[in-house]
């Protein structure tokens, strides 16, 4: 069969989602620069965000004390156990659009005495505030991971902003917290990170970017650094880039706040028209992962907004909302953002995990939408069954690069084309831990061709080479309730380390961890 024929036929195979066969080999080459290692890669780039949204919280987190889902205080066990597995930095709570409609005071003292609400942003349907600061806070004491806070600028006030932190982190004796000590909870909590209001150019309060800051300033002077807490105030960004907002917004608000969000999905469609999650042709597998490597364009222009006023990096950009957004699965809720997760949200999360690096030292935290049953999730659930998504072990395998020393690479990628357009077929980041180990990830966005690479190692100090490997037979291959486990990372054996030249075979459409180590 001629070459042509092969790559023609291989095409066939993908855009019917069958198994893929392998067309050709393409090569490239890169150089990993063990000698200039650059800033810390935050943990907190592998953050995530739960919202009261469909089943995320309700069903997917919360079971309450009295299921018969093992939990502990109410919170799934299966769900806790997962989310500790990912080293998982931070939680961004409790919205999204939810945190502007919010009112702390629902979600405390006695359950069944909280107040039902309407949630207005996601189905209409009722909240009932059974978790609420005590609970998310005690979710972030078990996994170990840092509470990130939206507070309600959208229809609450600066004094309901203000009394939530003093509750939260106020170690001496004043009645609100006191009340948190009838409540149950003698020790304050550290607050690390929290948000002034959430999309206020939108679900937020529909507002301008100048109304908002100066609004902003208002609400941000009354949240205090109570009993050595440290606030990190978070001011709305923009959304995607809109370039207008942040330049108006982060040169008005200033030193009032340490941190600017940003919000970019993957759609590859308009918005009243989304793509579908499974059953998609190699088109919108190409169109996605062309759609999410926008993330980098925006954050270039963005950060050359900041160095205007902030040159020496000072403040940082949290993508505190980023991943996939679907058509929702048949037969689920429209309100409800429910939908599948494939090897494509997988090859996403990594390609983003790559941008965020690259951009380490403005982008110190980043939160994936979101964590259960919501968006592009890392966890799905159906009453006592859970499984574990391509995305979450995208999350898994990636989660060494937390902490570790950037090392920039110089790449030589083919490219990956489809139509008239072409993205880069090969993604590559590098960092250090303190140990000396080197971890690089790889991500082979092609559909049907392998990638032969050779890497040569510039300071790097290795013997030793280890792998793992997330791939499947299809581009929508994903995990069910019925088989959980179709896609899961195994051992990747398909690469060698000779002298400082590190040679591998990606395999198509796969995402690859090597350990370099003594
Ligand atoms: O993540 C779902 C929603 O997307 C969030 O509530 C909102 O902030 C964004 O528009």
């Amino acid at each position: 069969m001629n070459k042509f024929l092969l790559i023609l036929l291989s095409s066939l195979l993908v855009s019917q989602g069958q198994k893929v066969a392998v067309a050709e080999a393409l090569e490239a080459t890169a150089t990993i620069h063990g000698d200039r290692a650059q800033g810390t890669i935050s943990k907190h780039i592998y953050g995530h965000f739960m919202e009261h949204l469909g089943r995320c919280i309700y069903d997917g987190l919360w079971v309450g004390e009295e299921s018969s889902i093992p939990n502990t205080r109410g919170i799934r066990n299966d769900v806790i156990a997962a989310l500790k597995d990912l080293n998982c930095p931070n939680l961004r709570w409790p919205g999204g659009c939810f945190a502007d409609d919010y009112h702390w005071r629902d979600g405390i003292g006695p359950r069944d005495k909280r107040p039902e609400r309407i949630n207005i942003h996601w189905g209409g349907v009722i909240e009932t505030n059974a978790f609420g600061t005590h609970e998310f806070l005690d979710l972030c004491e078990i996994i170990g991971a840092d509470p990130y806070i939206a507070g309600n600028m959208g229809s609450g006030s600066p004094q309901e902003m203000r009394d939530w932190i003093e509750y939260m982190t106020f170690a001496g004796e004043s009645e609100l917290a006191n009340e948190r000590r009838a409540n149950g909870r003698e020790e304050p909590w550290k607050i690390p990170f929290f948000g002034v209001g959430n999309e206020n150019w939108g679900c937020g309060g529909n507002m301008t970017p100048e109304f908002y800051s100066d609004l902003y300033k208002r609400f941000a002077t009354f949240c205090r650094d109570f009993s050595g807490n440290h606030l990190m105030r978070v001011a709305c960004g923009p959304n995607g880039g809109d370039d207008n907002w942040t330049k108006v917004v982060f040169s008005r608000v200033g030193g009032h706040a340490q941190a600017l969000s940003l919000h970019y999905y993957t759609l590859a469609a308009p918005w009243h028209d989304k793509l579908s999650a499974t059953g998609f042709g190699e088109d919108q597998w190409f169109g996605i992962l062309r759609s999410t490597m926008r993330m980098d364009d925006i954050l270039n222009s963005t950060e050359a907004i900041m160095n205007d006023t902030d040159p020496e990096i000072y403040r940082g950009l949290y993508v505190d909302e980023w991943g996939t957004w679907y058509q929702v699965e048949e037969g689920t809720n429209p309100g409800f953002l429910y939908q599948q997760n494939t090897l494509r949200d997988a090859l996403v999360a990594g390609l983003n995990f790559h941008i965020f690096q690259k951009h380490h030292q403005r982008v110190r935290m980043c939160n994936i939408a979101q964590t259960v049953n919501v968006l592009q999730a890392m966890i799905l659930t159906e009453g006592e069954k859970m499984l574990l998504t391509p995305t979450y072990y995208a999350f898994e395998m990636c989660k060494v690069h937390q902490d570790t020393k950037f090392l920039p690479v110089e790449l030589e990628t083919p490219e990956y084309k489809f139509g008239d357009a072409a993205i880069p077929a090969v993604s590559v980041s590098a960092s250090r831990g303190d140990d000396g180990t080197v971890y690089v990830s790889f991500v082979n966005t092609h559909a049907h061709d392998s990638i032969n690479l050779k890497c040569q190692l510039a300071g790097v100090d290795a013997q030793k080479v280890t792998g793992r490997v997330l791939s499947a037979d299809s581009l929508d291959a994903h995990n069910t309730f019925d088989q959980p486990n179709q896609v899961e990372p195994r051992e990747f054996t398909d690469v060698s380390l000779n002298d400082s030249t590190l040679s591998t075979t990606l395999p198509p459409h796969s995402l690859v961890v090597v350990t370099l180590s003594n």
